[in-house]
């Protein structure tokens, strides 16, 4: 393909996770990463030796007033992604940036408005949306495989950070909650949520001895009647990404910690003699579990599928299953999670 006809992208944080990104654009074949910055010259020291052709800068701005650059990724900390998007769109940047959108709903709309008045593409990292069993999952649920949804477990728990800018709800709830959120397509009417800051294993907020909530367990409930539970926890030494969705015919077992094969898992409903047993009845009373059935899944990079789709957006003028609006619906949950 042509250079000139590739999109070019800017990325702003070479982090921790910003590096996988670059990884990732720049393996798509219609995309240049051509500047990527970072505040620390350490970070793009990093950079330039796995991406020798790319161009570094301490200085977001020179990315944002680069006239050849069409787009811009935002993997820094969340406090300043609603200001580094605004500006990026401001000057006809397309932007991709990292969850979760930004730390308050009323920076969010901000973004999403500015993206739709200038016509530019607003897409969130939610990873998750592209992972294969998430995809899977969604087809088995259309196909209705375990009949109608009723609930929705989830466990996503691990050890956490001694410092850091966010809570454990803002760190781990956007995967939850963008998961949820896709996978019904339906807006939760009512959020509850219990929160905790055990000093055990403390987090505190960067720089201070503030303790930060690193034990939540939320509640969804839905206009459709399905109801979700989501635990996120900094407590846990046993790593677990557990999605359990029961359905009136079935179980979808997700958990993300096993290999490819085995990711996801269908249980059929078994069978129960209990129920409607008569009085006249001789035979022993009790229930089956149904039919295991281990899901096969797909091999693909989740996160290339995400830049994919955010590039494919731009050239083919399409939107993203990532989009601002979905950015919007997770901040709102994470800000309602973190007052009710
Ligand atoms: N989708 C996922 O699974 C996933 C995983 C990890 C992190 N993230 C998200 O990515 C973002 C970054 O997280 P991280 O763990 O990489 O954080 P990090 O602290 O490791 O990296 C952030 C980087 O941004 C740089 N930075 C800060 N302000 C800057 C500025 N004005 N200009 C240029 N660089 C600047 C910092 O120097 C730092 O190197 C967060 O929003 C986080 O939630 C997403």
């Amino acid at each position: 393909m042509d250079i000139d006809a590739k999109i070019k992208l800017g990325v702003i944080g070479c982090g921790y996770w910003g590096p996988n990104l670059i990884r990732n654009f720049s393996s798509l074949p219609n995309c240049i990463v051509k500047t990527a910055s970072d505040l620390k010259p350490g970070r793009l020291e990093f950079i330039k030796k796995d991406f020798p052709f790319i161009e570094i800068t301490g200085d977001y701005k020179k990315i944002i007033e680069d006239k050849s650059i069409d787009a811009v990724c935002i993997a820094t900390p969340v406090t300043t992604h609603k200001c580094i998007a605004e500006e990026a769109l401001k000057a006809g940047k397309h932007v991709f940036v990292e969850k979760p959108m930004t730390n308050s709903s009323e920076d969010a709309v901000t973004l999403v408005e500015t993206a739709k008045k200038l016509n530019r593409k607003l897409a969130v990292g939610h990873v998750f949306q592209f992972a294969p069993a998430v995809r899977k999952i969604k087809e088995l649920l259309q196909s209705e495989s375990i009949g109608k949804v009723m609930h929705i477990t989830s466990t996503r728990i691990n050890l956490g950070p001694p410092e850091t800018e966010v809570d454990v709800i803002w760190d781990l709830g956007p995967h939850d909650f963008s998961i949820i959120l896709y996978l019904l397509e339906e807006i939760p009417v009512d959020v509850n949520c219990l929160r905790n800051s055990f000093p055990f294993n403390p987090s505190k907020v960067k720089g201070t001895s503030i303790p930060l909530v690193n034990d939540a367990h939320i509640d969804l409930k839905f206009e459709s009647g399905i109801t979700s539970h989501i635990h996120l926890s900094w407590l846990s030494s046993n790593k677990t990404r557990l999605m359990q969705i029961f359905g009136t015919e079935g179980t979808i077992v997700y958990d993300e910690m096993l290999a490819l094969d085995g990711k996801v898992k269908l249980y059929g409903k078994g069978i129960d003699n209990r129920i409607n047993s008569k009085a006249s009845d001789t035979v022993k009373l009790g229930y089956q579990a149904g039919e295991i059935h281990i899901v096969p899944l797909e091999q693909h990079e989740p996160l290339r599928m995400e830049c994919g789709e955010f590039i494919n957006s731009i050239v083919n003028d399409t939107k993203p299953v990532n989009d601002g609006l979905i950015g919007l619906e997770v901040v709102k949950l994470l800000e309602c999670s973190s007052k009710v």
